[in-house]
């Protein structure tokens, strides 16, 4: 009953943990292509090419169902392989619609005209192909109206993050935000657009200041994972057992993992 995590790299562990916590009996197999990371400056073409094998790795260890913890892949892939790629007993399902269903107040299946919400100014922080493929802004369109939203890529913060480079992703990510600001002075709500953002969550608050309500993904997915498997408990795969794949080096991505979930996760060659 096994269901599959998937990731560019290290980013999608921040889903892969809210999952965990609010699913501790759910076996869960993680897998990071760490060896093409970032996907964020690849082309639409690459990043579905990989997504889409990275996919087939993980229905090898019985995950029918698959998490694309990666709104690069949710952005530039997602839609093409739901309806050119994706065999019918499987189900492949992005980080992108539960954070804008909460950012407009909607449950799930609620496919109402768009209509006013509360929040006006979203600052969104994604990686260039994310910004580039203006897929937020196209969900958004679908159920909200009046929401102004300023973009900023955030290039480089997903290479410092692999790399291991704290203070150099702290670096960017103030520097983004203060290119954001320049742009959009007040912004009642950030959207961390990027599952490695969180990994870098404290730095975004500080730059962002009090008062920006900031949206990430991985609680927001978990939950709406659960409900997901309760409609429809058939995607439930035949695998039992959780492990972390990387296509990466395991001993250099085991080390890197630990350092930013600051717990000891081992990872296993894919
Ligand atoms: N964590 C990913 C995302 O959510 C991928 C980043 C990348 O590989 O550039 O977009």
């Amino acid at each position: 009953m096994a269901v599959g995590v998937f990731d560019s790299g290290l980013g999608g562990l921040t889903v892969h943990q809210a999952i965990a916590n609010r699913m501790p009996d759910l076996p869960l197999v993680y897998l990071g292509d760490n060896a093409h990371t970032p996907y964020g400056v690849r082309t639409h073409d690459d990043i579905f090419d990989l997504t889409c094998k990275g996919v087939e790795r993980l229905w090898q260890e019985g995950c029918d169902l698959v998490i694309l913890a990666c709104n690069t892949a949710s952005a530039a892939a997602l839609k093409r392989m739901q309806e050119t790629w994706l065999p019918q007993n499987k189900r492949v399902l992005g980080v992108f619609v539960p954070l804008i269903e909460a950012l407009t107040e909607r449950h799930w299946g609620d496919n109402s005209p768009p209509r006013e919400v509360a929040i006006k100014h979203v600052a969104l922080f994604a990686t260039p192909a994310t910004v580039a493929s203006r897929a937020f802004q196209r969900e958004l369109a679908f159920r909200a109206i009046g929401v102004d939203v300023e973009a900023q890529p955030c290039g480089g913060v997903v290479d410092a993050i692999e790399d291991g480079d704290e203070m150099l992703a702290e670096a960017l990510v103030r520097s983004h935000v203060e290119a954001l600001k320049r742009r959009m002075p007040h912004p009642e709500a950030a959207i961390l657009g990027c599952t490695h953002y969180p990994l870098m969550e404290k730095a975004f608050r500080e730059a962002l200041g009090s008062g920006v309500a900031v949206y990430s993904q991985a609680g927001l997915v978990a939950e709406s994972l659960e409900d997901y498997l309760r409609r429809r408990p058939e995607f439930l795969g035949s695998g039992t057992q959780s492990r972390f794949l990387t296509t990466g080096d395991p001993e250099r991505v085991t080390s890197k993992a630990t350092q930013f979930l600051r717990h000891p996760i081992r990872f296993e060659a894919a």
